[in-house]
């Protein structure tokens, strides 16, 4: 607080004390008639002089008490410091200077006065609605009659005081008290304690202001919890919590024990808990609290216990095969330590070996036998919790497919009976098999025999069929199936295939022989034999020998005799042979000696006539019947056979055109012959008469005359006893 010095104008109070004085010797005093000093500080009275050369002061007090201050005189000027001022310098102050015989005195009237800072006290924070009390405070205040206090919010005047109270030499505090009931509005606005201290006709004002804060109680607390209150073990859970307030309330969480206490956790809004036990389960407490309140709210977690089941694998029923290795997996889920056993529904040994690690137990077979079929059942105890899952072990054997067999080749038209086997079965009521040929069912069976014992069967199917041409190529296939206990699961299969293949026996065998069977010694002759079957029939070409032993030849399917001998002739053997059986036929050749060389052909009167001659022309044939005698001229192109009558052929006149070779023909069973003459004629003068000669076939004096269709019906029959004979080739050779 600075030092301030009011100096009031006037002369209404000062006494004015004169002596006897000269003009020209003056005293002055400032300041002038008055002053107002506050307690505490520091204030000083200036006597000055003027017309003396060496003036001489004093100072007192008009009712004579000491001074309480320290004068201080330098020539023509005294000063007089009160440091600090009390009460004891409210006085009326007399400066008195003497020049020589001249005397002159000056007054003062000093007042002192205390005003200090104001100051406001509220009864606490201000809260909204709740009525609070306002202290408006002047300490140490001096004079207190002359106080005037008012209280301010805003603009708005809210108590104003003025104190009139008997004045009594001491510093009192002075105060102004309001109460009043804050409003969210008041937020902001300004409190004023204003105090007036009226010393003299201008009040001493004093100011302090202070603006208003207004809070409000923490309410409205509200918790949201993420995901649920509701939690499972191990679970996690996030909770947050709001406040409403003014200001802002913290936020602290806690958690109520069973005693009540609360524990504390958390200074932040958001609480996550996590790896959450059952333990945990409880009330948890989110407090808003400031400076004027404090809300509180609670939630209440459920940590529940996980749910604990028990898993078996493969599942509820499996099979193996005996020999076979079989893991049967037991697994507790939601169980943090759960123990594991295993035994059969019968009690009997379990024929396994069991590892139990964490929340997994195994039981292994292996190898899988008859004495692991049964119920085994898992039993896992966690805590207080047990429970148990039951496996079904169904043993069986079926190691390989099924094996075809057939009595015997199949042959077309011959019975075979097709055997299907299926080896080390088991359970074998449960196994059928079924034959197919191509898409067809031969046969099917089911062996719902009882079973006696535990032991592996070799079960087999059979049946006869009669193949034909057209099951070539088809497959015979042979399906076992064995089905399973269970009615909705796919039977277990295995099949074997055969693609059959029907052989057809060697049909009858057949010899053509070529020219004849009858032959003349020397002449060529080619056997051909030829026989169908399923496969291609072998040909076997052999000689029939006189005990009856066949002597082989030939696997050729022609036999061929350059030139025949009289001992070629005899029985010849074709065999046509495959897997599925032999056919035969013999052919008998004959072979006769060479005819003597009995045609003759002879030109009369001879081979070389004269134009216009008669030639005769015969042709005989001796002793040889049953032969065809065949005249002819040969000509450029083709041959022209002539009429002859006995094998005698005339030309009545012969001409140059009658020269030329002519040849008689006859032809027996085993063989022609040919004789040949050349005709010259020799031109004497060109004859006008043509003769064309006539075509005509004889037959020699000697034979028959057998008309043609005998002629067929002979070679016919013969053919027959000789076996297969071609009657186109012989006609061939005989026309
Ligand atoms: C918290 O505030 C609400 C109003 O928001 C009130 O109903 C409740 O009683 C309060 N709770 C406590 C514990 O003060
Ligand atoms: C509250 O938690 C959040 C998220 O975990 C974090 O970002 C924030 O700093 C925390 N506040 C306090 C006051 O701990
Ligand atoms: C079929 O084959 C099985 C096994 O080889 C055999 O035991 C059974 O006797 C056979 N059946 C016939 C009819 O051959
Ligand atoms: C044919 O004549 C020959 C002699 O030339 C004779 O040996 C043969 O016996 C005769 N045959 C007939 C059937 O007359």
């Amino acid at each position: 607080m600075p030092e301030k010095m009011v100096t009031i104008s006037g002369a209404s109070a000062v006494l004015w004390i004169l002596f006897a004085a000269s003009q020209a010797f003056n005293l002055e005093i400032s300041p002038e008639y008055r002053m107002v000093a506050q307690i505490g500080d520091s204030v000083s009275l200036t006597c000055t002089t003027t017309g003396c050369e060496s003036p001489s002061f004093s100072w007192r007090t008009q009712i004579d008490s000491p001074l309480n201050g320290k004068v201080k005189t330098e020539g023509s000027k005294s000063i007089l410091t009160m440091d600090p001022v009390s009460f004891e310098n409210e006085h009326a102050y007399l400066c008195t200077a003497t020049c020589g015989s001249g005397k002159l005195e000056r007054g003062i009237q000093v007042d002192v006065y205390s005003f200090q800072d104001l100051e406001i006290q509220l009864s606490g924070p201000l809260e909204v609605g709740k009525p609070a009390m306002v202290k408006c405070l002047a300490p140490d205040v001096y004079p207190a009659d002359s106080l005037e206090m008012d209280l301010l919010k805003g603009d708005h005047l809210l108590k104003t005081q003025l104190f009139v109270e008997e004045v009594k030499k001491s510093l009192v505090t002075k105060s102004l008290e309001v109460t009043f009931t804050p409003v969210i509005e008041d937020i902001g606005k300004a409190l004023v304690c204003r105090a007036k201290l009226y010393m003299d006709s201008e009040p001493t004002t004093r100011e302090t202001v202070k603006e208003l804060q207004v809070y409000t109680s923490p309410k409205n607390t509200v918790i949201s919890v993420y995901p649920s209150r509701r939690l499972q073990e191990g679970g996690a859970v996030t909770m947050t919590c709001s406040s409403e307030g003014l200001p802002a309330p913290e936020i602290f969480w806690s958690r109520k024990l069973d005693n009540g206490v609360l524990q504390p956790l958390s200074g932040n809004a958001t609480l996550t808990l996590v790896a959450m036990r059952m333990e945990d389960s409880g009330i948890y407490v989110c407090e808003g609290v400031n400076l004027i309140g404090r809300n509180k709210t609670e939630v209440e977690l459920i940590v529940q216990e996980k749910p604990f089941t028990v898993e078996i694998f493969p599942g509820s029923r499996v099979a193996a095969q005996v020999g076979d290795s079989v893991v049967l997996t037991c697994v507790a889920v939601g169980c943090d330590s759960p123990s594991f056993s295993w035994r059969t529904q019968i009690d009997s040994p379990l024929n396994g070996e069991v590892r139990s690690e964490g929340a997994k137990s195994t039981l292994t077979l292996s190898p899988v036998s008859f004495e692991n079929e049964h119920s085994y059942l898992c039993t896992v105890t966690c805590a207080r919790r047990k429970l148990e899952k039951g496996i079904q072990m169904e043993v069986y054997s079926f190691p390989k497919d099924p094996e075809i067999e057939m009595s015997g080749l199949l042959v077309q038209g011959r019975p075979v009976t097709v055997n299907c086997t299926v080896p080390d079965v088991y359970p074998f009521d449960h196994l059928e098999i079924e034959l197919l040929k191509g898409e067809t069912v031969l046969m099917n069976k089911y062996f719902l025999e009882e079973m006696s014992m535990k032991s592996l069967e070799t079960k087999s199917l059979e049946m006869t069929f009669i193949p034909t041409t057209e099951d070539t190529e088809k497959a015979l296939v042979c399906l076992a199936k064995l089905h399973s206990g269970e009615a909705e699961s796919e039977p277990k299969q295995r099949q074997s295939t055969r693609t059959l293949y029907v052989n057809v026996a060697p049909k009858e065998v057949i010899i053509s022989v070529s020219p004849s069977p009858i032959l003349r010694e020397g002449s060529p002759v080619s056997l051909t034999c030829s026989s169908d079957g399923l496969p291609a029939p072998k040909i076997l070409w052999s000689r029939q020998l006189p005990n009856g032993r066949l002597q082989p030849l030939s696997e050729e399917r022609m036999l061929v005799f350059t030139s025949t001998k009289m001992e070629d002739s005899g029985f010849y053997v074709c065999e046509g042979i495959n897997q599925a059986g032999i056919s035969k036929k013999s052919v008998e050749l004959q072979i006769i000696q060479d005819s003597p060389k009995d045609i003759q052909l002879t030109a009369f009167p001879s081979q070389s006539v004269k134009e216009g001659d008669t030639v005769i022309i015969s042709c005989t044939c001796g002793n040889v019947s049953q032969t065809w005698i065949i005249l002819k001229k040969k000509g450029k192109t083709e041959d022209k056979v002539l009429k002859s009558v006995d094998g005698a052929y005339t030309i009545l006149k012969a001409q140059p055109q009658d020269a030329g070779v002519y040849e008689c023909e006859s032809k027996t069973e085993v063989g022609s012959q040919l004789r040949s003459l050349t005709l010259d004629v020799k031109g004497r003068e060109t004859n006008e008469d043509y003769f064309s000669p006539e075509l005509l076939a004889l037959y020699c004096a000697s034979s028959l005359v057998i008309p043609a269709v005998g002629m067929i019906i002979y070679f016919a029959r013969k053919a027959n006893m000789k076996g297969s004979y071609s009657l186109v080739e012989a006609q061939k050779s005989k026309v």
